[in-house]
């Protein structure tokens, strides 16, 4: 799992970074995650502290020069611990042969250098890796630029559905077939 590569900055610096991703190491971790993950999104990697060590979850983190600067935190199983009122439909996307993307954020600072992509390939790998055949997420529908992220990397919109715990917003499902 874990990984090390050197990933070229962009934009013409010629500089590169060193990054890995791992999975995640909830004592060491938490206060890199608490620099730039939303408060949203850290409700939802403390709830699942008792899934990942049951393996009903995963998280992976991504790491440049010792120090978290992305997280994603993934369901392969549908538990009523996780913090949130999820509908028939959610739970069925984390069930069986599919998993299921609930939160992907990279370190403001950090965007656009290709850290949320290397994530994602080994959130992919590693549902792969856990027997899964599917993997579903739902995306705001007024988030444009994680829909061009995911449609990039293979990921289909499958349908839009207003879900009563995103305040009936609309909200776009994804699908990749892995
Ligand atoms: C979506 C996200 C995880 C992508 O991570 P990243 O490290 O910027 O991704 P990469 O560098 O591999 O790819 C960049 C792509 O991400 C998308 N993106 C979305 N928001 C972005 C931002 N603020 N800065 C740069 N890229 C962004 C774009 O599609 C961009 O591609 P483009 O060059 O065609 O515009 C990251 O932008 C993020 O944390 N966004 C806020 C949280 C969020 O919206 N998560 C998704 C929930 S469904």
């Amino acid at each position: 799992m874990r990984r090390l590569r050197k990933v070229r900055k962009g934009y013409g610096t010629g500089s590169y970074i060193l990054r890995s991703v791992r999975l995640v190491d909830y004592d060491r971790d938490i206060a890199d995650l608490r620099d730039f993950v939303s408060a949203k999104g850290m409700l939802h990697v403390q709830s699942c502290q008792d899934a990942v060590a049951n393996g009903d979850a995963y998280i992976l983190v991504a790491e440049r020069d010792e120090r978290v600067i992305g997280v994603a935190v993934v369901h392969v199983a549908a538990r009523k611990d996780m913090g949130w009122e999820q509908d028939g439909l959610t739970i069925s996307l984390m069930e069986g042969t599919n998993a299921y993307l609930a939160n992907i954020e990279v370190s403001p600072g950090m965007r656009g250098r290709g850290i949320g992509g290397a994530l994602l390939r080994q959130v992919e790998e590693e549902a792969r890796r856990r027997g899964k055949v599917r993997i579903w997420l739902h995306a705001d529908g007024q988030n444009a630029g994680a829909h061009r992220f995911y449609e990039r990397h293979g990921w289909r919109h499958e349908r839009t559905v207003h879900p009563s715990w995103k305040q009936g917003r609309a909200s776009r499902i994804y699908v990749k077939k892995l």
